[in-house]
């Protein structure tokens, strides 16, 4: 997949770009749907679905860890960001990833 950054665009038709995707997650954007929904983007030529796709399924970026085990290790048990950390790694690098893990936990509970 491609490695976005910050203002790095994603959707070229609708001119949104990688951190936008990443506030509609942490907002709790879960599917492509939810993307569209809140962003737009996707909803032109579509070519950007797949990236909309991996983006959606990568939580922390530092550690590689996808969104599946961040709500994996919630569903058993992990109570906070450090106990998500300790059993996947991910947010224990850079730190921008953990308020997603904080509303991934919020929206398990
Ligand atoms: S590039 Fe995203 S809909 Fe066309
Ligand atoms: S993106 Fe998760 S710790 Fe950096």
């Amino acid at each position: 997949m491609t490695l976005y950054k910050g203002t790095d665009l994603v959707c070229y038709c609708l001119k949104v770009d990688y951190a936008t995707i990443r506030k509609a997650m942490k907002d709790g954007a879960r599917t492509v749907d939810d993307i569209q929904e809140m962003t737009k983007a996707g909803t032109g030529c579509g070519r950007c679905l797949s990236q909309v796709e991996a983006i959606l399924a990568s939580a922390c970026s530092c550690k590689d860890v996808s969104m599946d085990a961040i709500v994996m290790a919630a569903k058993s048990g992990a109570k906070d960001v450090r106990e998500v950390a300790e059993k996947t790694g991910a947010g224990s690098c850079c730190g921008r990833c953990q308020p997603l893990i904080q509303n991934v936990l919020d929206s398990e509970k």
